[in-house]
């Protein structure tokens, strides 16, 4: 590892935590058989949070015929599921700068590709052996959370970055170790292991654009990113600059068909929860 690598990760270690109740959540559904009502508590300790969740469960998309007014009752009425999926896309939000100068995005854009990709993920999930569908959901969002950490020193390198974008001869994650000495799933998973994330979700966000030697997580997370970024692309400078695995795809083993339906049923569904927030 050399210096500035570690600088790097020293950097986006010391960048604000995010919330506790994103490590307490995270944790709690890493069992698949996890207590709606401690779901309920947990959220519950982060007042932000509570407040957002209600104003979510309470918009006009849900259409509940009455107002809802705790977080157990959220529960009860939209499901643990969704009760999580609200909580987390909050939290993802939260982490998110309005911009994010290096890479040339908006915070938002980039939240919303990775909800796509959360969305993608948990339905692939459910269609692969070992892999917990709400940890999925959770590392779709959380994946590049690395670009946050790294921004800063993009920002310094951005003409030369620029310039190897434009020679498209290298994937951008080898360009961010060829310029700057680290990448950005490198970077996410130091600060996810910083926060008491998973292990497995650590993994793989270490390993979204390398997934070749991964888990079963692993191959779900490539190929859910490398979907959306093809449909939810944001205008960034490494927009489809990514290699993606047609091996991983295919040991996936979901037929092309089903994988288009799961696409726009996931573009549709991240477009429903933006609306919302
Ligand atoms: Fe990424």
């Amino acid at each position: 590892m050399t210096t500035s690598t570690e600088q790097i990760l020293e950097h986006a270690r010391g960048l604000p935590s995010p919330p506790k109740v994103l490590s307490a959540l995270t944790n709690l559904i890493a069992d698949d058989d996890y207590d709606t009502s401690e779901l309920a508590r947990i959220i519950k300790t982060d007042a932000g949070l509570s407040a957002r969740l209600l104003k979510v469960a309470n918009s006009a998309f849900y259409g509940l015929a009455s107002r809802v007014g705790s977080i157990d009752r959220a529960a009860v009425m939209l499901g643990r599921e969704e009760i999580l999926r609200i909580a987390m896309a909050a939290v993802a939000a939260a982490l998110t700068p309005e911009q994010l100068r290096g890479y040339d995005v908006a915070g938002r854009g980039l939240w919303f590709k990775n909800l796509v990709t959360a969305h993608l993920a948990e339905a692939l999930a459910k269609r692969v052996e070992g892999v917990c569908p709400p940890i999925a959901f959770t590392t779709g969002l959380l994946l590049d959370v690395g670009k946050i950490g790294l921004d800063a020193f993009i920002v310094e390198e951005r003409e030369v970055v620029l310039e190897l974008v434009r020679q498209r001869e290298a994937s951008f994650d080898d360009i961010e170790r060829t310029t700057v000495g680290a990448d950005h799933a490198l970077v996410g998973s130091c600060m996810a292991s910083s926060w008491s994330l998973p292990e497995v979700v650590c993994e793989a966000i270490a390993q979204h654009h390398r997934p070749s030697s991964g888990g079963a997580l692993v191959g779900v997370i490539h190929c859910a990113d490398s979907i959306a970024m093809s449909v939810a692309a944001t205008g960034a400078i490494d927009d489809l600059a990514y290699e993606a695995s047609a091996e991983v795809l295919a040991h996936l083993g979901v037929r092309a068909t089903e994988l288009d339906l799961i696409t726009l049923r996931a573009l549709a569904r991240a477009s429903e929860q933006q609306e919302t927030y």
